[in-house]
C-alpha cells in the first residue's frame, strides 16, 4: 500500500510490536477466562448440595483440591508450583470429588472419612493452609463437619 510522506521504518516496527504485544495480552486474558471457569467441567458448590452451613466450610476449605471448582492461583502456572499443585488435585480428586455430589450428596462412609480427617488435622494439608490461610478449620468448622457427618442417616441433611 503506498504510503504518503517520507519513508520511515521505525513507526511501522512499533507498531507490529504494539500487535504483537496486544496480541499476546489477549491470550494471556483469554487463558485466565478459561481458567476461571473450569471450561468443560460442572458440579454444584457444596453449599447447594450438603447443608448450606457445612457446604460453605468445605466450598471454602476442600474444593481447591476436591472438586472441579479449583480455583488456580496465579503461581499455580508457574513451575515447578504447577506441578505439586495439579498433583494435590488430581490425588484428592481420586480420593474424593465433591463434583460428583450433585446427585448424591456424598455416602454415610464419606462423610466420616471426612470429618476423620478435618478432626486429626490431616485436611486442608498443611501446605495449602500455610498459603491459604482462610481455608483453616477452626474448632467450630470440624465439629459442624462431624455432626452433619454423624447426621448422614437422617434425610434432608
Ligand atoms: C491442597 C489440596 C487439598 C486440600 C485443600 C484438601 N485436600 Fe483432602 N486430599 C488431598 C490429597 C492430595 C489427598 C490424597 C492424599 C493424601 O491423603 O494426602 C486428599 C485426601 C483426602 C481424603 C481421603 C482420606 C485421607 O485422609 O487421606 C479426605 C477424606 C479428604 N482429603 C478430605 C478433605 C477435606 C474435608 C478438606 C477440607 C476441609 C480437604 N480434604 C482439603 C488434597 C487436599
Amino acid at each position: 500500500m503506498p504510503v504518503k510522506g517520507t519513508p520511515n521504518h521505525a513507526p511501522a516496527s512499533k507498531k507490529y510490536f504494539d500487535l504483537t504485544w496486544i496480541d499476546l495480552s489477549r491470550n494471556a486474558v483469554r487463558f485466565d477466562c478459561r481458567d476461571a471457569q473450569n471450561v468443560g467441567t460442572d458440579g454444584a458448590h457444596m453449599a447447594e448440595v450438603v447443608n448450606p452451613q457445612v457446604g460453605a466450610i468445605l466450598d471454602r476449605s476442600c474444593q481447591d483440591c476436591h472438586s472441579n471448582h479449583t480455583n488456580w492461583p496465579w503461581y499455580s502456572h508457574i513451575a515447578p508450583v504447577s506441578w505439586i499443585v495439579s498433583k494435590h488435585v488430581s490425588e484428592g480428586r481420586e480420593m474424593l470429588d465433591f463434583s460428583e455430589w450433585t446427585n448424591q450428596p456424598g455416602a454415610e462412609s464419606e462423610r466420616m472419612l471426612i470429618c476423620d480427617a478435618v478432626s486429626s488435622g490431616s485436611m486442608p494439608l498443611a501446605s495449602y493452609t500455610m498459603i491459604h490461610r482462610k481455608a483453616r478449620l477452626s474448632k467450630v468448622d470440624v465439629k459442624l463437619i462431624c455432626d452433619w457427618a454423624a447426621a448422614a442417616s437422617q434425610p434432608g441433611k
